[in-house]
């Protein structure tokens, strides 16, 4: 069966062409990143965030190795201050802010997203998107604290009025507990 990240993968890639400007707000050991900076493309940018070092260290040694790195920048820094470390003159131009949400990886799984600052986020994403740009969303619930951000996340998706939901995709997990994935599309006539 297609795990939920590929599956996110495959719909995302028809909406990502070179030259776009782009953003991981969590990358993690960076495959995001590279799916994101392949799409991209050289003429492209990604800008990648995340809290911990040692996972920027982790993602650049793939981005590197999958020759991404000049047209990918990785900031370490929370997502809630994405609008601070995007160029004025990119905001309201980017095409894509990817969100994997959870722990990393292999890594502490203490040091989790978490719904306020992941809401933040949520808000400066949709501030940076073009007309027509896309949220994605991957919120895991089976870890301390994931089913609460993915309710908290839920409840924003409702909220938002120049939102619409091109996809929302759940892992047939037998108790509800496993990933999902939303696909959502900033309104066209909005600035
Ligand atoms: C599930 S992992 C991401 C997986 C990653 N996209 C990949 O392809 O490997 C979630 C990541 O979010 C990061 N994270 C947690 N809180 C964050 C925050 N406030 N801002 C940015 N990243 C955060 C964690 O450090 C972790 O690396």
């Amino acid at each position: 069966m297609e795990r939920l990240v590929d599956y996110a993968h495959r719909i995302l890639s028809s909406h990502l062409k070179p030259g776009d400007t782009v953003v991981d707000a969590t990358v993690g050991n960076g495959h995001d990143t590279v799916f994101l900076a392949q799409g991209v493309g050289p003429t492209g940018k990604v800008y990648g965030f995340d809290i911990q070092e040692i996972a920027l260290e982790m993602a650049g040694f793939l981005i590197k190795s999958k020759k991404c790195h000049h047209q990918t920048e990785l900031i370490q820094k929370s997502h809630d201050k994405i609008l601070t470390k995007i160029p004025e003159s990119e905001q309201g131009q980017v095409a894509l802010v990817m969100f994997n949400l959870g722990y990393l990886p292999h890594g502490d799984k203490s040091l989790t997203t978490q719904p306020e600052t992941t809401l933040c986020a949520l808000d400066a994403a949709l501030n940076i998107l073009k007309p027509s740009g896309i949220i994605s969303i991957l919120a895991y619930r089976g870890h301390a604290g994931g089913m609460e951000e993915h309710e908290a996340v839920k409840g924003w998706i409702n909220d938002q009025a120049n939102l619409q939901i091109l996809e929302e995709k759940d892992s047939e997990h037998p108790e509800n507990r496993g990933p999902i994935f939303w696909m959502l599309q900033k309104s066209k006539l909005i600035t």
